[in-house]
C-alpha cells in the first residue's frame, strides 16, 4: 500500500484562494456542492471553517476508541451565500452596494484578525484540504462501509452506490473535511442525501497531474508526491528533514497532509507598545506566534521544525548550499510533483 502526502509551505500562503477556487470551478460549483469548499484556506489564529471546527471533540482518543463528535449546522456554521445589490448600483437607484441579506457570518467572516496587541499582533492562512488520513475516522464511522482507503495510493473516497445518508463520517471527522448534499437524494432506497468530500483529484492523478488545488497555488507553496518515494519534495520535508508536521495530531487519524509550520519575527518588549511608541521598541528573543499556539496546532516536534527552518535559511542567506532552502523556493513544477 502506498500513500500520495501533500506538504504546504505556511510561510509562503498567500491567502489567495486560487487553490479554493480551482477546487470549486472543478469539482464543487454544481449538483448541491455549492455551498462545500473542500479546498477553503482559514486566518489562524481563527474560527476556521466550518466554524470551530476543531471544538467537535471527534477523531480518536488516546486508548483507541472513535469519538463522535457532532454535525455543523447547515448552513449556519459553514456560511450562508449572500448576493449584493449590482443592478440597483449600475442603474443608480443606490450609491453603495450592500449585501441582500444580513450575513453573520461566512467562511473567512474573521480573515487576516488573528491574534495579539500592535505591534506583537500576528496571523497566518491555513489552507486545508481532506487528509486522506491513514487512520481515518470517517471510514471508521460509517456503518455501511461506505467509505473506503485505495491500496494503490491511500486516498480516501465515498461510495455514492452505498452511502445512505447517516452522516456518522461528518461527525467523526475532526477536521470536518466529508459534506453533506442533501439533493443527492434516492427516493425509493428512503436516501434523503448523500456525503461527498474532497477526492485528492484521484482522476487528474492517474494521468500522472497535479491535483488542481496545487497546480494553480498561486505561491507554489503545495508539493505532492508519495511519502515512500525517496526522490520526493513530500518525502524530503516529512522523513529527511523533518520540517513538515501534520495539523492537530492529538486528534489520532494520522493525517497525510503536511505543513511546514510558519516562522515569525521576534515581538517587541513593552517599549513597542503603541502607548510607549515614543520610545520606540526593542526586540525580543520570543517569537511573534506563540510556541503554545504552534504546539497546539501541529506537536511538539514543531520546536525543532522551525529550528532547522531557521539554520538552513541562514545557510542559504550566507550563500552555502541548502538542500531543504531549494526545496521550499520551489523552483520548478516538475520537482514539486513527483506522481
Ligand atoms: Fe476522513 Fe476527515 Fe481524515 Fe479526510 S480528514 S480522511 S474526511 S477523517
Ligand atoms: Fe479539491 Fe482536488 Fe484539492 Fe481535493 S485535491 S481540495 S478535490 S482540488
Ligand atoms: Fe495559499 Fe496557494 Fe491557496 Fe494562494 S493558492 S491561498 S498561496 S495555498
Ligand atoms: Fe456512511 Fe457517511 Fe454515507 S456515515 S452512509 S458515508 S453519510
Amino acid at each position: 500500500m502506498r500513500q500520495f502526502a501533500m506538504v504546504m509551505d505556511l510561510n509562503k500562503c498567500l491567502g489567495c484562494q486560487t487553490c479554493t477556487a480551482a477546487c470549486k470551478t472543478q469539482w464543487t460549483n454544481r449538483f448541491g456542492r455549492e455551498y462545500m469548499y473542500w479546498n477553503n484556506v482559514e486566518t489562524q489564529p481563527g474560527q476556521g471553517y466550518p466554524k470551530g471546527y476543531m471544538d467537535y471533540n471527534a477523531g480518536w482518543d488516546e486508548k483507541g476508541n472513535l469519538k463522535k463528535g457532532g454535525l455543523p449546522r447547515i448552513p449556519e456554521d459553514y456560511g450562508i451565500p449572500w448576493e449584493y445589490n449590482y443592478k440597483e448600483v449600475l442603474n443608480g437607484d443606490a450609491k453603495t452596494l450592500k449585501p441582500d441579506s444580513e450575513p453573520s457570518w461566512g467562511a473567512n467572516w474573521d480573515e487576516d484578525e488573528g491574534e495579539g496587541e500592535y505591534p506583537n499582533s500576528y496571523f497566518f492562512y491555513l489552507p486545508r484540504i481532506c487528509n486522506h488520513c491513514t487512520n481515518p475516522a470517517c471510514l471508521a464511522a460509517c456503518p455501511n462501509k461506505a467509505i473506503h482507503k485505495r491500496k494503490e495510493d491511500g486516498i480516501v473516497l465515498v461510495d455514492l452506490k452505498r452511502c445512505k445518508g447517516v452522516r456518522d463520517c461528518i461527525s467523526a471527522c475532526p477536521y470536518k473535511k466529508v459534506y453533506f448534499n442533501p439533493s443527492r437524494k434516492k427516493e425509493e432506497m428512503g436516501i434523503a442525501g448523500q456525503s461527498e468530500k474532497c477526492i485528492f483529484c484521484f482522476p487528474r492523478i492517474e494521468k500522472g497531474l497535479p491535483p488542481a488545488c496545487a497546480k494553480q497555488c498561486v505561491g507554489r507553496i503545495r508539493h505532492v508526491g508519495y511519502l515512500d518515494d525517496e526522490d520526493s519534495h513530500v518525502y524530503k520535508m516529512v522523513k529527511k528533514w523533518k520540517v513538515a508536521l501534520p495539523l492537530r495530531p492529538d486528534f489520532g487519524t494520522i493525517p497525510n497532509v503536511y505543513y511546514v509550520p510558519p516562522l515569525s519575527p521576534p515581538k517587541f518588549n513593552e517599549k513597542g507598545l503603541p502607548s510607549n511608541a515614543s520610545i520606540g521598541g526593542e526586540v525580543t528573543d520570543e517569537p511573534r506566534i506563540p510556541m503554545e499556539f504552534l504546539k497546539k496546532l501541529f506537536g511538539s516536534e514543531v520546536e525543532n521544525a522551525l529550528k532547522t527552518l531557521k539554520d538552513e535559511m541562514d545557510k542559504k542567506a550566507k550563500g552555502e548550499k541548502s538542500e531543504l532552502m531549494d526545496i521550499l523556493i520551489a523552483y520548478k513544477h516538475s520537482e514539486m510533483f513527483k506522481i
